[in-house]
């Protein structure tokens, strides 16, 4: 199977940071990868997250889905992933399912990204020797597709858990789901948690120094962050760690990505174009997918291993 990422740009530099060469037609695309054999392509709309989140809804959708059929008709793409805010702004990627004209597969990539967010609480914590029992967690987007999976493998291992959202209808669901000691709540407040993970579709930083403890870890999952690099400066108190980063054997060129690494949601697509596997994979995260993944994951080496912030090892 051939694979392609659909992305966005991140800001008004990240188009700055791309080849002349990639622009092609209204889109981003990269020459061709060759990953252990299975060939793809990174792809992307030219569009800025803040434009994916406040243009008209139906205009995005319409660059994704140009973006796909693109994709599909002239570089035989068999499979999809949609980085970044493209899985929020398509209903977690069902929309595009739903498109008569694209008959190829979707991915979301958050099923191993939602894995390697876990992975990450976990080592960042036993390299710090903190036990989840003892501390406060909180997660902000929590009922979104990879909050949600978040939420129901690692809020029973804390002792308490304040899930951050916008809409307190939308909780309902994750509520009936959960098991352990948590509160909603659609107010940010992160101010009293040891360990914050985010995992929104805010198109820019959300968090300031006010909003965490002394001594917090930041799990930062969301693209763009949400804990930019001057609070972090401000706070050297703060531990912030990449979220979503897995060392990649197989050099990939993503913009700013440091050398040896590459999210969690584009190795996903490319192992699931190695294995052959043609699913979709929309909408919420089925736990026994993103168990699976993480069996590609230590199949290929495309493991957690050192931890980072914005790129720089954390624990040297
Ligand atoms: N590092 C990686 O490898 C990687 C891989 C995949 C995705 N990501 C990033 O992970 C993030 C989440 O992705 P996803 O697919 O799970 O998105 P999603 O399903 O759209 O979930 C995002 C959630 O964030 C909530 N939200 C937005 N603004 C908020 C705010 N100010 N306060 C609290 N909650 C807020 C949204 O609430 P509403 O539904 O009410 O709007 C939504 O439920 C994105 O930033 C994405 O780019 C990173």
């Amino acid at each position: 199977m051939k694979f392609a990422t659909i992305g966005h740009l991140l800001d008004e530099n990240t188009l700055r940071q791309l080849p002349a060469s990639w622009i092609q037609h209204d889109f981003i695309i990269s020459p061709e990868l060759d990953v252990y054999g299975t060939k793809g392509h990174l792809s992307g709309i030219l569009i800025t997250a803040k434009a994916m989140m406040t243009q008209p809804r139906s205009a995005v959708r319409q660059k994704i889905l140009d973006a796909a059929l693109f994709l599909q008709n002239e570089y035989a793409v068999d499979v999809v992933q949609l980085g970044a805010l493209t899985t929020s702004v398509t209903n977690g990627g069902k929309w595009l399912t739903d498109q008569h004209q694209y008959n190829g597969y979707v991915n979301h990539g958050d099923s191993y990204t939602a894995a390697v967010t876990c992975q990450t609480v976990r080592k960042v914590l036993s390299m710090v020797h903190r036990d989840p029992a003892d501390l406060t967690l909180a997660i902000v987007g929590a009922y979104g597709i990879i909050g949600e999976a978040v939420s129901k493998l690692i809020v029973p291992q804390f002792s308490h858990s304040i899930l951050i959202g916008r809409d307190q209808s939308k909780f309902d669901k994750l509520e009936k789901s959960l098991t352990g000691n948590f509160e909603t709540t659609v107010k940010l407040v992160t101010q009293n948690a040891d360990v914050v993970v985010t995992a929104t579709s805010h198109p820019t930083a959300l968090l300031g120094s006010e909003h965490l403890k002394k001594n917090a870890i930041v799990v930062d999952v969301s693209q763009p962050v949400n804990l930019a690099i001057d609070v972090c400066r401000a706070r050297p108190d703060v531990c912030r760690v990449d979220g979503g980063l897995v060392d990649f054997p197989v050099p990939i060129p993503i913009p700013g990505m440091p050398p040896g690494k590459n999210f969690a949601c584009i190795a996903e697509v490319i192992m699931q174009a190695l294995k052959e596997e043609k699913q979709h994979h929309v909408g919420s995260i089925e736990l026994d997918h993103l168990h699976l993944t993480e069996a590609w994951g230590i199949e290929y080496g495309f493991l957690l291993n050192e931890l980072t912030n914005f790129g720089t090892p954390i624990f040297q």
